[in-house]
């Protein structure tokens, strides 16, 4: 994983982004769905549909924050639960999807046990992502499929260039109006501690995910991952 001097590493940065997510917990939703335009429930609609799992499936989404995903495998019929470490995102979610505190480097889930994992944007907020995809690929069933979304900075110069601003300029200001500047000064420096793709692929490869594909998304300001499980 790459770093920085000023990013938090190890169990310092679990500690900073478990509190910081408690702090921002009750308007979560609303800055999510301002900075992205809504686009981020779109996001996580494609992934559902994207993992082409059957009607009745059990999908472990981790990091599941306030539910949304959550939400979105229940309206396409599947059997999700909701695991994340912050006892502030699971106070303020609103889902009808059961919910367990729990870190998702280190599940409380017994082997080969479910059908998906989904994860929307928290893959740069793991302390480890080696060890992630170790504990996805143990609780999948042989066949299970993944669906991973994350943050991502576009190909295009010029969009890329128009994104580094709104993302490192204006998505800070929304983010203090409305909640904690510290946390949202805080989300678009974390962008760097995402691995390249073809590390990212390479880690999911490693551990049974040999078919696994990056697709960008919105012109890529994110990127879904998804791949099957070996049998
Ligand atoms: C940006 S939020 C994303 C929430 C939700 N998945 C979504 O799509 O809106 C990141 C979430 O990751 C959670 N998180 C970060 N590291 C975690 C870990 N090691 N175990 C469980 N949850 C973690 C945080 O508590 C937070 O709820």
């Amino acid at each position: 994983m790459s770093s920085s001097d000023d990013l938090p590493q190890g169990e310092e940065k679990a500690a900073i982004v478990e509190q910081m997510f408690d702090q921002i917990a009750p308007r979560y939703d609303l800055v999510n769905r301002l900075m992205t335009f809504r686009m981020d429930v779109g996001w996580r609609r494609h992934t559902v549909r994207s993992l082409g799992l059957p009607t009745g499936s059990t999908v472990l989404d981790l990091a599941c924050g306030t539910g949304d995903f959550c939400n979105d495998l229940l309206r396409y019929k599947h059997e999700p639960i909701g695991m994340d470490f912050s006892a502030g995102m699971l106070g303020a979610a609103n889902t009808d999807a059961p919910l367990v505190r729990a870190d998702a480097l280190c599940l409380p889930v017994a082997d080969n046990q479910v059908d998906g994992v989904t994860c929307g944007f928290a893959l740069r907020n793991f302390t480890n992502l080696p060890d992630f995809f170790e504990e996805i690929a143990r609780v999948l069933r042989p066949g299970g499929r993944i669906g991973l979304l994350d943050v991502s900075e576009p190909s295009n110069s010029l969009l890329r260039a128009g994104h580094n601003i709104y993302f490192g300029k204006v998505v800070p200001k929304i983010g203090a109006l409305l909640s904690d500047s510290g946390a949202y000064r805080y989300l678009p420096k974390s962008v760097e501690y995402l691995p390249s793709t073809e590390e990212l692929l390479a880690g999911l490869t490693r551990v049974g995910f040999a078919d696994g594909s990056r697709t960008e998304l919105s012109g890529g300001i994110t990127q879904l991952f998804l791949g099957t499980l070996e049998p």
